[in-house]
């Protein structure tokens, strides 16, 4: 009788089904979503945490975590991205975009965390296993692997070109900005190399949390009373959150007395608001006050000098912002839905103006670690022409003897001096006020009369200001 029985299916281990770790596959869940659908980390992870908490077994160190590993895994993408590189056999973009994400996640545990070897490894190809299928999870095993077998110092003295060579592609990769930003920095900062690799490295540090204590509505007095609030450094408004604070702990920043603000922001309010005028103070605009951070303080410093504010914001949804954001100010205030281009306004009717215009953010990076791959150069040219016709309103607004401040929370030089100084050419009733005086206390302004903050010299957003006063 011939043997029917059959050769056993596998011959190695015994089958066992992936294991779902709830913290990777939240990140890779944002990362999916930053990567399809242009989606922003710090929009798409929060709601992905709560599911997660509401589930259960999600505790404050599992989320920690998955924020960690997701904004680390943004911000180091170009790091990573020569580093995978260089232990895969076809080049990037032939590798399946939910692949490279794997990949990176793993990358980032393995040369940007403390988490072990062996577990950075096993927990992606378990993740592998999960999101991709068993084939694939072998070949993330493989490439991990090779990854591990060195670590960042390491693999960045192999991956990025000497600095003698090319300074600007060796930055680009060892700090993990893209060449033409990195570029544009360096030209706005000037100075050596020592400078620019402090700010690079800041633009990849998690920035502090800072509050507000909006004039006349609360102090940083009353804000120093809370658990885990410290001193601000520049403002005297500011405070900021010790590690783990939390905003919404805060019972001021609950009921709107306080609020979240940068103290780059801050400094470019209360400078706008210190500019010595001729004549009456008692109309204030802010011609582009979505989502209203700014606009709050002013109107609250505004109050405290019986004038009022005017803020407008072309986008509805964030005039509704603006409202919340104003909603209790103890001084009159108004906010509108109106496009900066064509004011609704009388010419010449404001003592202050404010115009805090759409750039390309490269001075916030640290706070949206995927933006720095999207801009693209290009964005500057669409900026141009609206950055332009906003100062000419503001120009417009203000009255002969009034103050127009123009901001930006980008230091390119394009959207920053260049817009300025074409618009001072077309109006020689205008002229620069040395805004430095206004900022006491606060050092390395540069040489003027405009600032510009840096995250690396003065732990703001890279927020630009120059004042400008209308003469004729
Ligand atoms: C850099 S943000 C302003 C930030 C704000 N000052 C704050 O501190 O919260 C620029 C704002 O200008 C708005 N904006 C864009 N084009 C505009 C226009 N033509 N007129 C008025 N606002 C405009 C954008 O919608 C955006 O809310």
């Amino acid at each position: 009788m011939s043997d029917t029985s059959r050769r056993p299916r596998t011959t190695g281990k015994p089958y066992r089904r992936p294991k779902k770790d709830p913290v990777r596959m939240i990140a890779f869940e944002a990362l999916r979503a930053v990567d399809e659908r242009d989606a922003y980390a710090n929009l798409v992870l929060p709601p992905l945490l709560r599911k997660a908490r509401e589930k259960g077994d999600f505790d404050a160190r599992d989320a920690a975590l998955a924020t960690e590993l997701v904004y680390g895994t943004l911000r180091r993408q170009g790091t990573y991205d020569a580093v995978i590189a260089a232990c895969v056999d076809r080049p990037l973009r032939e590798v399946d975009p939910p692949v490279l994400d794997v990949l990176s996640l793993g990358t980032h545990q393995l040369l940007g965390t403390r988490i072990p070897t062996h577990a950075a490894v096993s927990a992606s190809v378990e993740l592998a296993r999960v999101v991709l299928g068993d084939g694939r999870a072998k070949f993330v095993n493989a490439v991990l692997r090779k990854v591990a077998q060195d670590d960042l110092d390491g693999w960045l003295a192999k991956v990025a070109p000497p600095y003698d060579e090319d300074p600007e592609d060796h930055l680009s990769v060892v700090h993990s900005h893209p060449r033409w930003v990195v570029s544009a920095l360096w030209d706005s900062l000037g100075g050596g190399r020592a400078g620019i690799e402090e700010l690079l490295t800041a633009d990849n540090e998690r920035p502090e949390v800072t509050l507000v204590a909006r004039p006349g509505r609360s102090t940083v007095e009353e804000l120093l009373g809370e658990e885990a609030v410290v001193a601000g450094r520049w403002s005297p408004y500011a405070v900021r959150l010790s590690e783990g604070g939390e905003p919404g702990a805060v019972e001021a920043v609950r009921d709107g007395r306080a609020g979240v603000q940068d103290e780059g922001s801050q400094l470019v309010a209360l400078a706008l608001a210190a500019a010595p005028l001729d004549g009456p103070d008692e109309k204030w605009l802010d011609g582009c006050a979505g989502p209203g951070g700014k606009a709050a303080l002013l109107a609250a410093l505004a109050a405290e000098r019986g004038a009022m504010l005017l803020a407008a914001e072309k986008q509805p949804h964030r005039a509704g912002l603006v409202a919340k954001a104003l909603a209790g100010n103890p001084g009159p205030y108004q906010v509108i839905a109106a496009d900066g281009t064509r004011p609704p306004w009388q010419p010449g009717s404001f003592d202050r103006v404010l115009m805090d215009v759409p750039c390309t953010g490269l001075g916030a990076l640290r706070r949206r670690p995927e933006a720095r791959w999207r801009r693209r150069p290009e964005d500057l040219e669409g900026f141009a022409p609206l950055q332009r016709a906003l100062l000419r309103t503001a120009l417009e607004s203000v009255r002969v003897g009034g103050v127009v401040g123009y901001a930006t929370c980008s230091p390119h030089l394009a959207e920053t001096r260049a817009v300025v100084d074409d618009l001072l050419k077309q109006w020689p009733g205008a002229e620069l006020i040395d805004a430095r005086p206004l900022l006491p206390g606060v050092p390395d302004l540069g040489d003027g009369p405009d600032v510009q903050l840096w995250p690396h010299l003065h732990g703001t957003d890279a927020m630009y200001l120059a004042l400008i006063r209308r003469t004729g």
